[in-house]
């Protein structure tokens, strides 16, 4: 088992990076996080709001500036590396971003793991796999082949190559997880779940993809905190592990369920154009990772987590309305 003392957070700021510093100072005891983060468009210091200061540090920079990132890495035992460009739409209108950040940003990080011999655990996604038809009897699993549609899930597909080469070639010691869709509070508002609740928070129609019938497969991002730091401490080192709660539903059973705990009809939205290259359905079958490091999801029920995020968006509107006109002004251009 290996236990961290002087972890390094990447994109700490951000939607899964930030709940995982509050769920590791809640769930364990000896341990000092520093936080490394850009503080892009999607990065938040609120976030981190109410986090003590003698055990969480935050340090303002960007994961591809290597002097810091070494200088930061010889002071630490471990990093969780959640830094990216996470959002597909984005990725679709201007990639560069994405490179620069997910494959070169990761590349730096790798090289200063390998130098300081750290230990180091790569946050990736199930959208390396592709996507699969809605009748497909199949989830993806770790042998899965990649087959990334988007220029976002590329990006992460390459960093995942990035790190298993590393782990073979120079023995650094890697753990990947790739997880499938997380929902719950501090999710930044372009993405599906809280564009919609905020949506109608401020009066404007939720929108629908497409036919609404793609598949993601949801898991609230609490569980995936306990899945990280699982693997963190306890994963075989060069192992992939698969996350995913068994959350399968359709963007529009989503939005029906957010519309009816929102008191809303739930055919009150808009049907909007299509994403290109938009992938069908994700589905994970994380068999290997509850089997080996006996991991199981607390927050399966998706109303309730539903009802919670809500919650949240409506007592922190102070964090998301000053964004709001300009994330809706961007998707105005493509819908
Ligand atoms: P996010 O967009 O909410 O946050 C990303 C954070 O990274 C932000 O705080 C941003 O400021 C920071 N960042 C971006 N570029 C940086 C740089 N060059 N240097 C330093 N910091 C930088 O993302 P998220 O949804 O929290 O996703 C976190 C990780 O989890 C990503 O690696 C993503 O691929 C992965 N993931 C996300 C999901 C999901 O549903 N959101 C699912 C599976 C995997
Ligand atoms: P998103 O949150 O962007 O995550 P990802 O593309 O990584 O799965 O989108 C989730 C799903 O919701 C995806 O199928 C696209 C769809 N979607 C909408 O139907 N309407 C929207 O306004 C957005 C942002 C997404």
């Amino acid at each position: 088992m290996f236990v961290p003392k002087k972890l390094i957070v990447t994109g700490g700021a951000g939607f899964i990076g930030s709940n995982f510093v509050h769920w590791v100072i809640q769930n364990v005891d000896d341990v000092e996080i520093t936080v490394l983060d850009a503080l892009t468009y999607a990065g938040n210091l609120e976030n981190l709001k109410g986090l003590p200061e003698d055990r969480v540090k935050f340090v303002h920079g960007n994961i591809c500036d290597k002097g810091l990132v070494e200088e930061l890495f010889s002071r630490a035992d471990s990093c969780v590396h959640f830094a990216a460009e996470t959002h597909n739409d984005n990725s679709i209108n201007d990639p560069e971003p994405f490179v620069e950040t997910n494959v070169r940003g990761t590349y730096v990080l790798l090289q200063a793991a390998r130098r300081f011999n750290l230990r180091f655990h790569h946050i990736s996604t199930d959208e390396v796999y592709g996507d699969l038809a809605l009748d497909d009897p199949n989830k993806f699993t770790e042998n899965t082949p990649y087959n990334p549609s988007s220029p976002y899930s590329s990006t992460k597909a390459a960093s995942d190559m990035l790190v298993r080469a590393w782990h073979r070639t120079y023995g650094i010691m890697s753990t990947i997880s790739n997880c499938s869709n997380n929902y719950g509070p501090r999710q930044h508002i372009e993405k599906f779940i809280p564009r919609q609740i905020t949506n109608i928070l401020v009066g404007i129609k939720p929108k629908l993809y497409g036919d609404g019938l793609n598949v993601r497969d949801w898991i609230h991002v609490d569980d995936h905190s306990s899945a990280v730091w699982k693997i963190l401490t306890k994963g075989r080192i060069g192992e992939t592990y698969l996350v995913g709660a068994n959350g399968e539903r359709s963007n529009k059973e989503v939005l029906r369920i957010i519309l009816s705990l929102m008191g809303k009809s739930e055919d009150d939205f808009e049907w909007v154009r299509d994403r290109p290259g938009h992938d069908r359905r994700y589905a994970i079958d994380s068999t290997k990772l509850r089997t080996e490091l006996h991991w199981n999801p607390t927050k399966s029920k998706f109303e309730e987590g539903l009802k919670d995020t809500i919650s949240w968006y409506v007592d922190n509107r102070s964090l998301w309305m000053g964004q709001k006109d300009c994330v809706e002004k961007k998707y105005s251009l493509s819908e």
